[in-house]
């Protein structure tokens, strides 16, 4: 047999491309795309007939809260590598970047990278790499940036809020500089903590303490301060970031003017800044505690028209889920914490930060029919591959050079219409923010370098944990610093 595994009848896209064509996998990797008919069914060791449906690259989430202790003091997440990874696999994510969290108390980067693969290790299900979550960028963590990167990490995540992990500008330009000599993408969480500590208790004074205040507390001006000081110490240094989780279009608006002048400003988008608005906090009972997440859902369609048009637009690099599961119904770790009889329906401030998505992602975005399909896939998984240093290998299908990792859609209608439940998704969450939406896609067949993982209309989940591997990562392949030069204090 030529071939282990022949994929016949699909419409091939990646994000430059859409094409009618078979394609032919052996072991782990594409080997061979063709003319339909190319591949016989003699030859294979199995073949799928895709019935029409498109077949995309597989889905890279590359921000995934899992196994993080004491997330901000407020409740640990809920899903492990394995059950996290479970739920993606099963809403056609073959990579997940999570993050791997220094404690404050440690000044060490090394151990917690070791930690968080003990962590993962045979557990995956999804293949997975690790974006360093530098909370104390002490003189030894800045010098271990080289031995990261010797060991395949290209990316750190930095906090400008959360008394736990807040950075102030001068260790952010330490992070920078260090980052911009070893080739390393700097993500930043970009919300001004002292507006949001202000608000906070401006709103605690007048006893408004109900979930929807958790949205006026994180006022976009927050964000919009933070991102354009973000891009100035980016632009100072001359150092590519990507600025995650962008919530509201006026944040927007100054990511895409840095990138009219030319600069490397990156920045991540999410389905809950698409599907939900401040109005979903102020569902009855505990209902808008459960989509409690920093930065809150905005206020109305146009914000979320606002954010789509990023994702048309190219102002968004990437889609992801920045899945952060809390177990509602947990009153020790979970989002009920912050219950008391008096307010039965939760005290914002305590209400942990984060809903699940890892495995609604993709089905959402699909299902919305808003992205032209070649977008959708370079925002789902070609941009994060390129960005976070695993491109052609990933993000693409490109014969001879791409992992056979890929999604195998419904054909159009097929599916009809279904509400999306709770009950449908594998994480180790008792709710999705999403209850009841109505969807039309959902990937049918998940592959992992070669194996079928997920079979929607067979058993189901199909594949094992342990079957993803460590990714270890290049340099980002996107535009990198202006000047080849090293930053060099004389030039100012
Ligand atoms: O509310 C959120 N986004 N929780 C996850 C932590 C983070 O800042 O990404
Ligand atoms: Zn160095
Ligand atoms: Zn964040
Ligand atoms: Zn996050």
């Amino acid at each position: 047999l030529d071939y282990d595994l022949v994929i016949v009848n699909g419409i091939v896209v990646t994000d430059d491309a859409i094409s009618e064509v078979d394609i032919a996998i052996k072991g782990e990797q594409i080997a061979s795309l063709g003319p339909r008919g190319s591949f016989s069914n003699d030859i294979a060791g199995r073949t799928i007939d895709a019935e029409g449906g498109y077949i995309t690259p597989g889905g890279i989430d590359a921000h995934v809260h899992l196994e993080e202790p004491q997330l901000f003091g407020k409740g640990s997440s809920a899903d492990t590598f394995e059950t996290g990874t479970r739920s993606a696999i099963c809403g056609g994510t073959t990579t997940i970047i999570a993050f791997a969290p220094q404690q404050r108390t440690e000044d060490s980067l090394l151990s917690t990278l070791e930690a968080t693969h003990k962590k993962a290790e045979g557990k995956c299900y999804t293949d997975y790499s690790f974006h360093l979550l530098v909370s104390n960028p002490s003189d030894r963590a800045l010098a271990e940036f080289s031995i990261l990167r010797e060991k395949g990490i290209s990316s750190l995540k930095i906090y400008m809020t959360y008394a736990a992990l807040q950075l102030n500008d001068g260790q952010i330009l330490d992070i920078l500089l260090a980052a911009r000599e070893h080739g390393i993408t700097t993500l930043i969480h970009a919300e001004n903590n002292d507006l949001i500590l202000w608000m906070t208790a401006q709103l605690e004074k007048r006893k408004m303490l109900a979930p929807r205040y958790h949205a006026t507390s994180h006022p976009a001006m927050a964000e919009i301060e933070a991102t354009y000081r973000a891009i100035c110490l980016s632009e100072f240094i001359d150092v590519p970031i990507l600025l995650v989780h962008i919530s509201s279009p006026a944040a927007a608006a100054h990511i895409r003017s840095a990138q009219s002048r030319g600069l490397p400003v990156y920045a991540e988008t999410c389905p809950q800044y698409l599907f939900l608005t401040k109005a979903d906090l102020d569902k009855p009972g505990f209902e808008g505690a459960k989509c409690v997440c920093s930065p809150p859902p905005r206020e109305n369609e146009q914000d979320q028209e606002g954010i789509w048009q990023g994702l048309e637009d190219g102002t968004f690099t990437v889609l992801s889920s920045d899945h952060c599961p809390f177990i509602y119904d947990d009153s020790e770790t979970g989002k009920k914490t912050c219950v008391t009889a008096e307010y039965p329906e939760g005290q914002f401030k305590y209400i942990p930060n984060g809903c699940p998505g890892v495995e609604t992602r993709l089905p959402l975005a699909m299902s919305a029919e808003r992205l032209e399909i070649k977008r959708f896939v370079e925002v789902t998984t070609t941009n994060a591959a390129k960005l976070y240093g695993l491109y052609p290998r990933k993000g693409t299908l490109s014969a001879g050079q791409s992992d056979a990792d890929l999604v195998i859609w419904y054909p159009s209608g097929k599916l009809g219409t279904f509400a999306l439940t709770n009950g449908m998704l594998h994480h180790n969450v008792d709710y999705t923010p999403y209850e009841g939406k109505t969807l039309t896609q959902w990937p049918r067949y998940t592959i992992l370098r070669g194996s079928v993982m997920w079979d929607r209309d067979g058993e189901g989940l199909v594949g094992k944990a342990g079957q993803g591997s460590f990714l270890h990562r290049d340099k980002s392949s996107l535009k990198g610093p202006l000047s080849s030069e090293p930053w060099d204090i004389r030039g100012f």
